[in-house]
């Protein structure tokens, strides 16, 4: 029996289609076991929060750090309200932004209550952390990551922003042709696109998979019909009276059957192969996996044959995130998906607002690249691209010998004597350090030449 398990009662009569998930551990099928899905294979259990399962290998591990994550919040929340006060107190009595901090100190503290609230039905409380924070996708290593999404999602169209609207009538426009039928989003965030694609592109079932527990939690109570009040705290107001505005999240069409949200890793998702006629991408292929090629084989696999893949997003890589050769520019993208063994059926590049909230003088234009494709026919086994070994990316991993290095041509001396290391036990470290002690390798770029000559070997041999 696993280590650990939530008592938060029992789940009445949990509505979700568990027949598009798995065990993410063991690929083993899922039933509700009171407040829990449980596998029916390896026995673990996995925790349903606010209706929305958590299947995470490590569920208590990522609740943890949500909670974590929340107590950072809450802690750098109290300071700036401290130093606000600080310097109020500095101001003379007749200074007219008295009133201005005045007012962002109490509403940061209002704030802070909200958001409290907002993560409380899933079990997240402010904690003080005790593991640090996994390496993970930059700017999302907060419990506030994505906050002005979920205002653009359900609040800012009351004010005139079509940035949704624009957003599903390009999706619409894309997948007229064909009902979307069973499908999935990965990285949903709080949902706006995805609620809008299941209800207006004839989806029958969506899962909606995210791993930001506030988007999601927000989402989850505006599409059942709650008006949900948050504060929005722009970064360059244009005046005064809207340093602080105060929204109610909502949705035109509230209640949506066969609309299911799923923490899950949108990279790995916990689903059977071949069950979806639908995928869709939106803002995620280029900020998420740090190499898209590695995600083509995972979309591949979930759809079913004649099954499509919706992409709606630009190509703006993280530099943190994604080395420079995973940077790849459009045309290679296209290149890449075909190799990956899909056709393109229709695409186009939009340069569309992005994040201009009516609040704020500030926002900024992205290239929209939004485009459906299919695997081609007859090449639902040519989908898997040959699967890198994780040895690769993993420097103290040791480095095999494999079939084909015999015969492999070194286009450089550094690829030579690199080859010439490779020994079947040391690892891409113990390479590096050779080349820094008897090469004079600079030591900054010892083991990603290194990294990078291995895995141009592994690919040169592997066609
Ligand atoms: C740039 S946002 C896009 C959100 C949404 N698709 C939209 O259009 O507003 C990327 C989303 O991916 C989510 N995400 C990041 N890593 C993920 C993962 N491994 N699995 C699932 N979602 C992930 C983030 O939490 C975030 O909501």
């Amino acid at each position: 029996m696993p280590a650990h398990d939530y008592d938060r009662g029992t789940v009445p009569a949990l509505d979700f289609p568990l027949e598009l998930v798995r065990c993410p551990q063991c690929a083993g099928g899922l039933a509700v076991d009171a407040d829990l899905l449980r596998c029916s294979t390896c026995g673990h259990g996995y925790p349903v929060l606010a209706g929305m399962p958590c299947l995470l290998p490590r569920p208590h591990d990522v609740i943890g750090n949500w909670c974590a994550r929340l107590g950072e919040f809450v802690a750098n929340n109290e300071d700036t309200r401290t130093r606000l006060l600080a310097d109020i107190a500095a101001l003379p009595p007749s200074s007219p932004s008295r009133a201005r901090l005045g007012n962002l100190q109490r509403r940061l503290g209002e704030h802070r209550e909200r958001i409290v609230a907002a993560l409380a039905p899933l079990g997240v409380v402010p904690t003080l952390r005790v593991a640090p924070e996994p390496v993970g996708v930059p700017g999302e290593g907060s419990i506030t990551a994505y906050y002005h999404q979920i205002h653009r999602d359900w609040g800012w169209d009351a004010d005139g922003s079509e940035e949704n609207t624009r957003a599903i009538e390009l999706v619409r426009e894309a997948a007229a042709d064909r009902p979307l039928g069973t499908t999935i989003v990965l990285g949903a965030g709080a949902c706006r696109l995805a609620s809008d694609a299941h209800r207006t592109c004839m989806a029958t079932t969506t899962l909606a998979v995210d791993i930001a527990p506030l988007p999601m939690a927000i989402g989850c109570r505006v599409l059942a019909g709650e008006r949900v009040t948050m504060l929005e705290f722009p970064l360059a107001p244009p005046d005064a009276h809207h340093a602080c505005v105060e929204r109610e999240l909502a949705s035109a069409s509230p209640g949506l059957p066969g609309f299911y949200q799923l923490f899950a890793d949108g990279l790995d998702p916990p689903c059977p192969a071949g069950v979806f006629d639908t995928v869709i991408t939106a803002w995620f292929i280029d900020q998420v996996p740090t190499d898209l090629t590695t995600l083509l084989p995972t979309i591949a696999t979930l759809l079913r044959a004649g099954g499509r893949w919706i992409n709606h997003g630009p190509l703006i890589y993280h530099p943190n995130h994604t080395s420079i050769r995973h940077r790849y520019a459009r045309d290679e993208v296209r290149d890449l998906i075909a190799a990956a063994g899909f056709a393109f059926v229709n695409e186009r590049v939009d340069r569309l607002l992005f994040m201009q909230s009516p609040a704020c003088t500030q926002g900024r234009t992205e290239s929209v690249w939004t485009f459906v494709a299919e695997p081609a026919q007859g090449s639902r086994q040519a989908t898997a691209l040959t699967p890198e070994p994780s040895w690769l990316a993993d420097p103290h991993a040791p480095i095999p010998r494999w079939s084909g290095l015999s015969g492999y041509a070194p286009p450089h001396p550094l690829f030579a004597r690199v080859l010439g290391l490779l020994d079947g036990q040391r690892t891409a470290r113990d390479i590096a350090d050779i080349l820094i002690d008897q090469h004079n390798v600079p030591s900054h770029a010892a083991l990603a030449g290194v990294q990078t000559c291995v895995a141009e070997m592994w690919r040169a041999t592997h066609p």
